[in-house]
């Protein structure tokens, strides 16, 4: 890796040289290391992407923005041009666009390369009805050559590469996910993102890694897996057992921010550092800042109790900050009661090592911290 992280050098941690670590789309962006955040609309946004970069310094490789629209984008609308600001860091920044009009998405593209985006990614797997009436996301798995007429029109309007994100397929009697990765190798992407469940399938089930590994064996571009990596462990098997070039992770992060540098860690041999519930509460005052600076109040303050409330999950005696936090009528009172909580978790030397349940082994090995030996009120005690 190229950031060696703090931390004790385990015995119990093998290193992984032999896992690829990296890759380049298009001959121009280098996915370095191959950790990509998954985009997942209503949380991607930058304040949760630059924090994601921030709190996992040089081991996220690439980040995704929330679906745009492109009907939006091309006629300039404030707020969805307001979605796409972005601060250096993040870079590399893939912006995903949704949308079935093969010269609107042209036009589209266009404009998002111009605000600086490194890649256009063209989602094909979102399941929302309003987005699939349309013909865009997960309708596009199923409409060839409007797929076929989007991308060639990419490979006109665009000097950047552009990739798509498909799902295993529209349902059981149709998992295409391999004939239409190869639809989208011929037509130029330069990356193709899967995530292994049919639109029919919603978030239900498993996420379908052989399939995954069937698209790989199937295009030359760099194919990047996702779904259902829950701990470092998970996205090293992932990478090891189906030669993916590399992985996606979203609902994962939202629990545990940090598990890009458990990743980077393991991979290098190292017993990931715990994460503190000071830096946990650190962190979500970290985005609610953010989201309050960039958004107005009333968004601002929906996005920050949705995401403050994931982020303490997996915190015991959680329940009764989120039910507070969730009440609270703006986002300072929010940070207000935050401050609270760390001034508690100060006098607390309870560590986090990962969501798994107490007890259970660690990644790296080690036993997580029992719970009862810390007092107060809020400890880190995943449930399963
Ligand atoms: C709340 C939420 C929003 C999502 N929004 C998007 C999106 O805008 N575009 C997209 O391609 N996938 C989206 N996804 C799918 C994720 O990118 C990812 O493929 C999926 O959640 C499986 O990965 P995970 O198990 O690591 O979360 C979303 C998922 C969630 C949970």
């Amino acid at each position: 890796m190229e950031r060696p992280l703090a931390g004790t050098l385990s015995d119990t941690v093998p290193v992984e040289p032999s896992l690829p670590d990296a890759f380049t789309i298009g001959g121009r962006v280098r996915v370095a290391p191959n950790l990509v955040l998954a985009p997942m609309s209503g949380i991607t946004d930058s304040a949760y992407r630059s924090l994601v970069k921030e709190l996992n310094p040089g081991v996220v490789g690439l980040v995704v923005t929330e679906l745009v629209s492109i009907e939006a984008l091309a006629r300039h609308d404030l707020r969805t041009h307001r979605m796409l600001r972005y601060l250096p860091h993040e870079r590399p920044l893939a912006i995903q666009l949704f949308g079935s009009d093969p010269a609107r998405m042209a036009e589209a593209a266009a404009i998002a390369e111009g605000l600086g985006a490194d890649v256009i990614d063209v989602n094909c797997g979102c399941p929302v009805p309003k987005v699939v009436k349309k013909g865009g996301g997960a309708e596009l798995m199923r409409q060839g050559p409007t797929l076929a007429a989007i991308l060639g029109g990419l490979r006109r309007a665009l000097s950047i590469p552009y990739t798509v994100k498909i799902r295993a397929g529209w349902d059981e009697s149709s998992r295409n996910a391999v004939e239409v990765a190869r639809l989208a190798e011929g037509e130029g992407a330069a990356m193709i993102a899967v995530h292994g469940r049919t639109r029919a399938q919603l978030y239900t089930g498993r996420s379908d890694w052989e399939l995954i590994a069937a698209v790989k064996d199937a295009v030359r571009v760099p194919v990047v897996g996702s779904g259902d990596i829950e701990h470092a462990t998970d996205a090293l098997e992932r990478l090891r057992t189906t030669g993916v070039d590399g992985v996606m992770i979203g609902r994962a992060t939202l629990g545990h921010p940090w598990i890009f540098r458990e990743i980077a860690a393991l991979r290098a041999g190292v017993t990931p550092p715990p994460v503190t519930l000071g830096e946990r509460l650190a962190a979500i005052d970290m985005l609610l800042a953010r989201l309050a600076a960039d958004l107005p109040p009333e968004g601002a303050l929906g996005r920050a109790r949705g995401l403050a409330c994931r982020m303490i999950k997996f915190v015991r005696g959680g329940a009764v900050l989120r039910e507070t936090l969730t009440r609270a009528p703006s986002i300072a009172a929010m940070r207000g009661l935050l401050a609270d909580a760390a001034e508690v978790a100060a006098v607390d030397a309870v560590t986090v090592p990962d969501p798994r349940p107490a007890g259970a082994p660690s990644p790296g090995g080690a036993t997580q911290a029992p719970t009862g030996d810390v007092a107060p009120a809020l400890v880190y005690a995943p449930t399963p």
